[in-house]
């Protein structure tokens, strides 16, 4: 593994535990940890090994947003450029291998994002989610105005990005944000258990069930049916296909070969 400032990599069985981790500035998140984290999951994609990634930050901050110290003096041909915050900032978001963000704490403008680019979120119950960029004189970046909207709806994602304000964790849950909220000192072993869960699946199997579940966010649904059922169909080509059947059939667990 690279050597990392920002993030703690830690494998657990068959995940990827990766933590933000920038203390001081509640992991204000900079151009050094959004190409830290693109590295570390290049890597974590390459290895057969690990089938889900679970993303967590400490307990009084999943990330406080971008950083604002380095954003505050760039200019705009500079940001044109792609040179700092923005060039990583999507690969959560392209991962193919499922991902859980971990929220407890703050997740707020660049840190709301980047949990909204993690498959689904499992929240402490301190969690406030908030895109408060406004009030710093900008829109958001990385997807608060667009993966918002389409979690959350239109009404709600123009009162959470016009006023800048927080929303607690039952807000969030109430609105589809978070999928889990639990206790604070429970939310990392419970997404780390759901990550197990999902790494011991087959890994194609996962793969393409993100893929059809995202095309539900952006295809028409007659288009979006028409995938699922050819790659239904697909599936009769994978072993784990005839594996996940006769260990049914057969009252055992089954064992997926990733094939
Ligand atoms: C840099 C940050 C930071 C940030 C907090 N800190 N958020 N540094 N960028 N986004 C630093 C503080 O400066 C402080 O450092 C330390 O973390 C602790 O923060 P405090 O403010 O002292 O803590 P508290 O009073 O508890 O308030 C917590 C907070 C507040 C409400 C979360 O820190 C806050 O409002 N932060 C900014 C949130 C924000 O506006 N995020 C959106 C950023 S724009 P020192 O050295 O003083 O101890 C964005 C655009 C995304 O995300 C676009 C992507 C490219």
């Amino acid at each position: 593994m690279t050597e990392l400032n920002c993030l703690i990599v830690e494998k657990r069985d068959a995940v990827a535990l990766i933590t933000l981790s920038r203390p001081d500035a509640l992991n204000a998140l900079n151009s050094e940890l959004f190409r830290e984290l693109a590295i570390t999951l290049d890597q974590v994609e390459a290895d057969e090994s690990i089938g889900a990634i679970v993303i967590t930050g400490s307990d009084r901050a999943f990330a406080a947003g971008a950083d604002i110290g380095e954003m505050k003096d760039m200019s705009y041909s500079q940001m044109l450029d792609d040179a700092g915050l923005t060039r990583h900032s999507d690969r959560v978001a392209l991962c193919k291998k499922p991902v859980i963000a971990a929220v407890a704490g703050y997740a707020l403008g660049g840190g709301c994002e980047l949990a909204m680019m993690c498959d689904f979120i499992i929240a402490a119950d301190n969690a406030r989610f908030g895109q408060p960029e406004i009030k710093l004189g900008v829109v958001p970046g990385i997807g608060g105005t667009q993966r918002l909207t389409h979690l959350i709806g239109k009404s709600k994602a123009m009162d959470l990005c016009l006023t800048g304000r927080m929303m607690d964790v039952d807000e969030a849950e109430r609105a589809g944000l978070v999928a889990r909220v639990v206790p604070l000192d429970e939310y990392l072993d419970v997404a780390l258990q759901a990550a197990a869960e999902i790494a011991a699946y087959s890994q194609p199997v996962t793969r393409n069930m993100k893929y059809l579940v995202n095309s539900a966010l952006e295809t028409p649904l007659e288009q979006g049916l028409a995938i699922e059922r050819q790659m239904f169909k697909a599936n009769f080509a994978l072993d784990d296909q005839k594996e996940g059947m006769a260990a049914f059939v057969e009252k055992r667990s089954p064992e997926f070969k990733n094939r």
